[in-house]
């Protein structure tokens, strides 16, 4: 580890060490529970009008209260007990039935994560309280055989199937309420402003962010890095200025900041990970200094299931004033996400990977960042005035939503985060984690099966190579036994080669996988390899 003399106001490499082993405390002590309240957050749901008032200019969102907390759905189970885990972003509340007595005992400061070394028969084979039968047959799309056999989507990571909660509101908003948002003085447009802006406030819940005028809605997370690429980037990066990344990172976080490095000078930095896909911290630490203008940082990595420690990350970044950019696209589907406990500056996520449609998002960032940024498209919606010498913008969010938007993916990406609240975050990663010790543990029993990917902190990614087999042939070989997992690089071509292959087979789990869909997935490639 390096020390940064020639930066004025940089933390020495004592002051490193005392901030990283005081986000470790904060993290493991108790006192975090009060830093990150998601876990107790309660659900709102809220009730926006839609009774339209046709002589209003007023956009009606700017009228409507949002109602108080709604009361979590009882049939998910009460949520009381509470748990520190090193894995999530603060302490979160668990259902109490998803612990295990296997795991109390062991003692772990993470109750519910199953630990690697158990035995793969001593591990709980349900979670009492989390309905799979019920919560499956929300989502018609498992309900069919592909090539003779039952549906198991194993895809997650890539995309997620929709509950009928997000189909039916999304057609709903097409038959009944479909109107171009925010200026007609018409009922329809009243209505589908509502609906428009009431997915931003629950968008913003769902992220913890301070006020709903911090979320702008975009394409996905793809979009949203270019946008900060292009618009804080260009405002904010110079020549000899550096871009932190690290190795496992999607492309879509990689190749915006080397285009943005092209056009202004800047460098792009890169953190390495070791054999096992971490994050080595002391080495990111090593890499912040004075010229770091922005770090940017997948939270959880697509192609091996890293959970980075995203506190950490921002508070080491932030004792050199360098602001952080958290992609949630892989952990918004797994871990409660707050924003405010985390103090991200800006957070990017995509709504398929969260159970909603495709081609909508959000970008998150502070206010006084996304206030201080050029719009980064120009066009309709995002202006107050214009004339052919001068055009004056509109605030947040709306300066950095030009055009009409994917309104109706917004009314479904509010269902979607409901569906979520609905059966909780913490008692689906509690389920998913289980699924993943559980595969984990009997992919190790599988010949000529290597893993890639082997954190201590993983989300529920298992992304592997068979010797011997392709890895195109191999997914080929699940599908005809209707399994649908991914082959190929998963956007994310280097993280693969610091581990010596250029693709792999990534099975990656839902809420709504089942311990017998990890039993099809095991036997059907035991079958293979016994080929
Ligand atoms: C970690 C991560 N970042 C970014 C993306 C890009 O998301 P999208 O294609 O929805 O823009 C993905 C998609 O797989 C991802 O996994």
């Amino acid at each position: 580890m390096t020390t940064h003399p020639d930066v004025d106001g940089a933390p020495s490499i004592s002051a490193h060490q005392s901030l990283l082993a005081q986000a470790f405390r904060d993290v493991l002590n108790e006192g975090a529970a009060d830093a990150a309240p998601f876990g107790n957050q309660k659900l709102t749901s809220p009730a926006f009008a839609s009774g339209a008032d046709a002589s209003r200019y007023e956009p009606v969102w700017s009228r409507t209260p949002v109602t108080g907390p709604a009361a979590p759905d009882s049939s998910f189970g009460a949520i009381s007990e509470k748990a520190v885990s090193p894995f999530f972003s603060g302490a979160v509340s668990l259902p109490s039935h998803s612990f295990s007595p296997d795991t109390a005992a062991q003692g772990s400061t993470a109750p519910y994560f199953l630990h690697a070394s158990q035995k793969p028969g001593s591990v709980v084979k349900t979670l009492s309280g989390y309905d799979i039968r019920q919560i499956k047959n929300d989502f018609p799309i498992l309900n069919q055989s592909v090539n003779g056999h039952k549906l198991v989507w194993l895809d997650n990571a890539a995309t997620t199937q929709k509950p009928r909660a997000v189909i039916d509101a999304t057609s709903r908003f097409y038959e009944r309420d479909n109107s171009n948002i925010h200026r007609a003085a018409h009922t329809l447009a009243a209505r589908a402003t509502d609906a428009f802006e009431g997915a931003r406030e629950k968008l913003q819940r769902f992220i913890g962010a301070h006020e709903a005028a911090e979320i702008v809605f975009v394409r996905g997370t793809t979009e949203a890095i270019n946008l900060v690429a292009q618009s804080y980037g260009r405002a904010n990066i110079g020549a000899g200025d550096e871009i932190l990344i690290t190795t496992i990172e999607h492309h879509a976080n990689i190749v915006p900041w080397q285009l943005l490095a092209k056009q202004t000078g800047a460098v792009l930095r890169v953190a390495p990970v070791n054999d096992k896909g971490e994050l080595l911290l002391e080495q990111f630490a090593a890499l912040l200094s004075g010229r770091t203008k922005i770090v940017a940082v997948t939270h959880v990595a697509n192609a091996l299931g890293t959970i980075n420690p995203i506190e950490q990350i921002i508070a080491l970044a932030h004792a050199y004033g360098v602001p952080v950019l958290v992609d949630a696209a892989q952990s918004s589907p797994h871990l409660p996400l707050n924003v405010a406990a985390l103090d991200a500056d800006f957070l990017v996520l995509s709504g398929h990977k969260v159970y909603g449609p495709t081609g909508i998002g959000i970008l998150y960032g502070k206010r006084e960042l996304l206030e201080a940024m050029p719009p980064w498209q120009g066009g309709g919606h995002m202006i107050r005035d214009v004339t052919f010498t001068h055009t004056e913008f509109q605030g947040l969010p709306e300066k950095f939503e030009a055009g009409t938007p994917d309104i109706a993916g917004a009314v479904g990406l509010g269902a979607a985060v409901d569906y979520l609240e609905q059966i909780g975050l913490p008692a689906i990663a509690a389920h998913e984690h289980a699924l993943l010790e559980y595969a984990t543990a009997e992919f190790e029993r599988l010949p000529d099966v290597r893993i890639i990917g082997t954190a201590a902190a993983k989300a529920s990614v298992l992304s592997f190579v068979v010797k011997g087999h392709d890895v195109t042939d191999v997914a080929k070989y699940l599908d005809s036994y209707g399994i649908a997992a991914r082959s190929g690089h998963h956007c994310a071509q280097p993280a693969l080669r610091r581990f010596g292959v250029e693709a792999t087979v990534r099975a990656s789990f839902g809420l709504y996988n089942s311990f017998e869909d990890v039993d099809t997935l095991v036997s059907t490639l035991r079958l293979l390899v016994r080929h």
